[in-house]
């Protein structure tokens, strides 16, 4: 089971990072066979890159990235820079990155940039809203379009998809993990169109207001290949809990 923690803009201070890292992986031998990725802030990934030493059990991601035209980028972080700094995932598509800067095509571009520079790309969709009308679908199948139309297919085994509705981030309750299965369903169909699969063995993650409590419920009635979690991987007991509550 995949378990990708996005830190966010947290821990406040580097001296906080180091010690949440240090916390965790401390009990790295009770993961089984889950994988952690910990994805901290950019100032952040070097240090942080230091204690984790990439493993089976433990690797880094970043939160972002910028895939530029070679020119004065002020402020932007490259595929190349994070490979470098012992970055071996990188988030892309956030919808707190899309509600600021990020359009369908710059996630596209970020996307294929990361790819071609050989780094494992999360790529995140998912509806802001979910009513009566049914357009929840669609707009998870053009964020799914846009963003992978085209891709080449030996891109495809660095690929990683979480499914994580706007409106369940960062709030007191998850989708309910029937509405998530249903969801997942439909997310292996429309990759199995896009990419012109048989069969979909890209893993998709679930993420919004994941806790210890009901991790393992989405993952066992809501079929989730993993969890991108927020708010619960900065609160360490919480966060090994929860990992433990996912062992097979
Ligand atoms: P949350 O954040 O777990 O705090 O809801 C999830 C996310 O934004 O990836």
């Amino acid at each position: 089971m995949l378990i990708v923690a996005n830190w966010k803009m947290n821990p406040e201070t580097l001296e906080k990072a180091r010690n949440l890292a240090i916390e965790i992986k401390n009990k790295k031998r009770k993961f089984g066979a889950n994988k952690i990725i910990i994805c901290p802030p950019f100032i952040y990934l070097i240090e942080i890159s230091k204690i984790i030493s990439q493993s089976v059990k433990m690797s880094l991601g970043a939160q972002d990235v910028f895939v530029g035209d070679g020119q004065s980028h002020t402020g932007e972080v490259s595929p190349l820079m994070l490979k470098s700094s012992g970055v071996s995932h990188v988030i892309v598509g956030h919808s707190e990155k899309r509600s600021i800067t990020d359009t369908d095509d710059m996630v596209r571009e970020k996307l294929f940039g990361s790819l071609e520079s050989k780094l494992k790309v999360i790529l995140c969709v998912g509806e802001k809203e979910r009513n009566s009308e049914v357009r929840y679908f669609d707009e998870v199948r053009d964020q799914l379009s846009s963003a992978l139309n085209k891709l080449p297919k030996k891109y495809i085994k660095n690929l990683v998809i979480a499914y994580e509705p706007v409106w369940a981030i960062g709030k007191s309750e998850a989708m309910e993990p029937t509405d998530l299965h249903e969801m997942n369903i439909f997310i292996k169909r429309v990759l199995t169109d896009i990419l012109k699969l048989k069969e979909v063995k890209i893993p998709i993650l679930y993420g919004g207001s994941v806790t210890k409590g009901n991790a393992r419920e989405i993952i066992e009635k809501g079929n989730a290949d993993g969890l991108l979690i927020g708010r619960e991987s900065l609160k360490v007991e919480n966060f090994l809990e929860l990992i433990s509550s996912i062992l097979s």
